[in-house]
Parts: C-alpha cells; sequence; structure tokens
C-alpha cells in the first residue's frame, strides 16, 4: 500500500514537476463470488471488493484543463482535456476515456467543475483480467472529484455514475455489479446485492482454514465487450418474449418453477438457455447466500460449481481457458468450489481453497493448463479490502 502510494506520488511529480496540494486516493478492484450475468437482469450478485485496486494522485488548478497520466502506461503520456469544450469519447484518449467519462457523467449530473485538475493513476489489478480495473479506476475518479470539490454524492451515487458512464460514455453496456462493489465494498464482507432495486447487505465472509484464490487465464480477448452485449441483448428480447404470458419487470423475478412454466414463450432455443442462466443463477445466488449464513461452506461451494457449469453450457461465456482452470481446480481436494467470474471469456477464476491444499492446487492447475493452453495462468491469493479512501 505504502509502496503504491509513493509510486503514485512520485508518477504526478515526474509528470506535472510539481506537487503541492496533490492528495493521493485508493479504489479496489472486485471479484464476484456467485451471480454472474444477473446484474443487468434484476437479480442478485454476491461480490467483494478487493485489496488491490487502482491508486490516484490529484490536485486542482487556476484553469479549465484537467491532463491525466498513468504510470503504467508512461509511453502514452500526460493527456489533457479542456473543460470549456464538449467532452467526447475518442481513441486517442485511450484509458483517460474512463475518467473523462466520469466528469461528463458529473456534469450531466449538473456537478460542474469549477476548475480543472491534475491526475495521475497507478495500478496493480492485472490488465484485462477481469477484476475491474475500469469500474475501479471510475470509482476512483468519481471519488477524487467528490474530494476536489465537495460534490455532494454518496458512495452509492457514484457506483452509479460510474456505471452510466461506462454506458453512455464508454459504450458498454455493463450492468452495476462492479462499480457498486468497488463504491460499497467493506472489509472481509461481501455484498448481498439485489440489481433490481438496489437494496443491500454485507454478508462477513470467515473462510476458517480456507483462502480466496483467483486464478488469471492471461487470455487477452478483444470481443468481450460485443458479446458481452450481444448476451444483454438476448435477455432483454426473452424478457420481452416472457412478457406477454407473465407479469414480470426482469428475468430475476422469476423462480425455477415459474421459469419452467412459461419458457415455451422463447421461441429460440438458445435465447431460451440464456434466460434459463439468469434465472437459475439468481436463485442459486439466493441460495448460496443462505448456505453460506448457515454456515455451510461446502453447499456455498457447490453452487460456485454449479454456477459454471451453468456459464459454460447455457450462457456459453466460458471458453477452453476457463474451463480448463475450473475443471482442473475441481479434482482436486480440498477446493471448496471454483468457478469463472466476471464477464467472461477470459479473465479469471475464483476458488475457495483449504490452505493446506493452495501449494497442489497451483502446481496442478498451472501444470495442467500449461501443457493444454500453451502458456502459464497466474495465481493471486487475495483479500477482501474496503470501500475508496483518502490515503
Ligand atoms: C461484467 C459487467 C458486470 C456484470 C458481469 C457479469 O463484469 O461489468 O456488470 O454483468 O460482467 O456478471
Amino acid at each position: 500500500m505504502e509502496d503504491m502510494k509513493k509510486a503514485v506520488l512520485d508518477g504526478f511529480a515526474k509528470a506535472y514537476g510539481k506537487c503541492e496540494g496533490v492528495k493521493a486516493y485508493f479504489a479496489a478492484g472486485r471479484v464476484n463470488l456467485i451471480g454472474e450475468h444477473t446484474d443487468y437482469n434484476a437479480g442478485h450478485v454476491f461480490p467483494c471488493a478487493l485489496t488491490i485496486g487502482t491508486y490516484g494522485a490529484a490536485a486542482k488548478r487556476d484553469d479549465k484543463i484537467v491532463r491525466f497520466y498513468s504510470v503504467n502506461q508512461e509511453n502514452f503520456g500526460v493527456y489533457e482535456v479542456d473543460l470549456s469544450k464538449e467532452l467526447k469519447p475518442c481513441d486517442e484518449a485511450g484509458w483517460a476515456n474512463y475518467p473523462i467519462g466520469i466528469i461528463w457523467a458529473f456534469e450531466k449530473r449538473g456537478f460542474k467543475l469549477p476548475c480543472g485538475f491534475d491526475m495521475a493513476i497507478y495500478g496493480n489489478i492485472p490488465a484485462g483480467s477481469g477484476l475491474s480495473s475500469s469500474a475501479s479506476l471510475e470509482v476512483l475518479t468519481g471519488f477524487i472529484l467528490r474530494d476536489l470539490f465537495g460534490f455532494d454524492v454518496t458512495n452509492q451515487d457514484l457506483a452509479i455514475i460510474g456505471q452510466y458512464s461506462e454506458n453512455n460514455f464508454n459504450g458498454c453496456n455493463c450492468g452495476i455489479m462492479d462499480q457498486f462493489a468497488v463504491a460499497m465494498g467493506k472489509e472481509n464482507n461481501a455484498i448481498f446485492l439485489d440489481t433490481s432495486d438496489l437494496s443491500f447487505e454485507y454478508a462477513p465472509i470467515k473462510l476458517d482454514g480456507c483462502k480466496i484464490v483467483i486464478t488469471n487465464t492471461n487470455k487477452k480477448h478483444k470481443l468481450t465487450d460485443s458479446q458481452y452485449n450481444a448476451r444483454r441483448s438476448s435477455c432483454e428480447l426473452a424478457l420481452s418474449e416472457l412478457q406477454k404470458v407473465v407479469d414480470i419487470k426482469g428475468l430475476g423475478e422469476l423462480s425455477i418453477e415459474e421459469f419452467e412454466a412459461h419458457k415455451d414463450a422463447i421461441p429460440d432455443e438458445d435465447r431460451r438457455k440464456k434466460a434459463k442462466h439468469a434465472v437459475y443463477e439468481n436463485q442459486r445466488t439466493i441460495e448460496a447466500v443462505a448456505a453460506l449464513k448457515a454456515g455451510d461452506l461446502k453447499r456455498f461451494g457447490e453452487l460456485m460449481n454449479a454456477s459454471h457449469v451453468s456459464l459454460r453450457d447455457d450462457y456459453d461465456v466460458t471458453g477452453v481457458e476457463l474451463d480448463t482452470l475450473a475443471e482442473e481446480a475441481w479434482k482436486i481436494d480440498g477446493v471448496i468450489g471454483s468457478r469463472m467470474t466476471g464477464g467472461g471469456f477470459g479473465g479469471c477464476t475464483v476458488s475457495i481453497v483449504k490452505d493446506e491444499a493452495i501449494d497442489t492446487f497451483k502446481e496442478q492447475v498451472g501444470k495442467a493448463y500449461k501443457e493444454k493452453i500453451g502458456y502459464d495462468c497466474t495465481f493471486y491469493t487475495v483479500e477482501i479490502g474496503g470501500g475508496p479512501t483518502v490515503l
């Protein structure tokens, strides 16, 4: 933490040649334990913030210029925008499209920035890992704007603004889960969130004798956003078909029995499978949280595994890399549960592994993955972190 803070402050000084009035900040990445592709279907999710994330340094300026610099992408240099001109996404802005999108979204809500600012970032979420580096950057930027300019927004607003900017400025139709997990994170707790109305509760994660291990496929993927948006459209179409026979606002309102009774209203078989996943995964998530509260970690793990199978067979968002990681993990004694986490197509799995099995897990999964896929996966044993902070 201190090293990262120092590095981002050093980066700020290097980029802008000054450090008067600069403050340092942090916003986490997230991992979702269960409840995948349910957050745009009015369903439940169960994510938690991590202790890895994005560090920021920022200071106000006297003019209307905002400058961005990333220690991770030094070659990209400093990018700047002028607040007196219209803010628009563009290729040249690269990663800075995320913080620019947040400024744009604040201004849309009537929060006009009185002046510009300089910002540097430094993240330790592995790139393209599906651990929400973009949501982390979005919430970090919103948190910085609130701190610098005193805007009257709650942490939950920061999540909503983050999602709004990602949907409308950056063109990914994501749900609210990632931004919510980052903005509302609480140490050692996961967040049981009902995305239909944003009601939520914290659930303490006490994994006696076990740890959360994230495994990165290291698969770089470009198609995610278009595939993601395509899945979302399938669910929306399936919903509109179901609405002809049942009065619901989202797939998450259906029980498994109700879905089975009405599913023929979805004529296309493939689309029916997508809707099935959304309904079953939501019910699995509700059951998983109840199991965890009752101290039944074994059942929680079984539901994690079932979640992966459904994402593989019905929702079709896994791929050979994620499947290899999960299927190899299931073979190992001491693995409570293992599944893909996040959007899919690449990125990471999340596994709950008994302490004494972690070395075997890394060795066997790592070996099998390399043999089958041809390159290495990477393991991280993670801790559950809190919400955004001033450092
Ligand atoms: C991505 C999106 C989230 C959510 C997950 C799948 O991470 O940003 O909103 O839909 O995929 O559960």
